[in-house]
């Protein structure tokens, strides 16, 4: 767990994450609406490389960055009311495809998520702090947290306890 006062910092955390990022990799973001999902999408679009900020998906369901050192897939399922509309959008095709996906909402649908993956969830203290705590699935997720967390520079975020 981390603990993350603003949104740069937020940001700053997820950069610390793209070097451990693998072609295939899946990263549920869970929290609620503006808990910092996007902000931390952000943080990983410029720890790829990638210079086109990667703005909030609410109204574009499926955002996809080129031009980093992966292909960033960045799904926001808040307004899909169906599973079936995954298959409209290639959702299973991109996540097993050839850049790394980020989920929001993600857990609206958890009969339609692979097997692996990472789960982010970002909850907001009374003092608007962000929490920010990591959960593994699978194999690949469980190697990829642990060179996350042991990152020095992922600790350095490290905030209050
Ligand atoms: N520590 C923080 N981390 C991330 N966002 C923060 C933080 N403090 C304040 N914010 C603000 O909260 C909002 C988060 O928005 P966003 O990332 O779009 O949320 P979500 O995608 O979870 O709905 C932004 O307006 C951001 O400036
Ligand atoms: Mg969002």
């Amino acid at each position: 767990m981390r603990k993350t006062a603003t949104p740069e910092a937020t940001k700053q955390l997820a950069s610390t994450l793209a070097p451990y990022l693998h072609e295939g990799d899946v990263i549920l973001l869970e929290g609620d609406l503006g808990a910092g999902k996007t902000q931390f999408v952000q943080g990983i679009a410029e720890g790829l490389g990638i210079r086109a900020a990667a703005t909030s998906p609410t109204f574009n369901i499926l955002l996809q960055y080129d031009g980093g050192r992966l292909p960033l897939y960045h799904f926001d399922l808040y307004r899909l009311d169906d599973a079936s509309e995954l298959e409209d959008i290639d959702f299973y095709g991109t996540v097993e495809g050839d850049g790394v996906s980020f989920i929001e909402w993600g857990s609206k649908f958890p009969e339609a998520m692979p097997f692996g993956f990472l789960e982010i969830k970002i909850g907001i203290d009374e003092d608007g702090v962000r929490a920010v705590k990591a959960h593994a699935f699978g194999t690949r997720a469980r190697s990829m947290l642990k060179v996350w967390a042991s990152d020095s520079k992922s600790r350095l975020m490290k905030v209050g306890n």
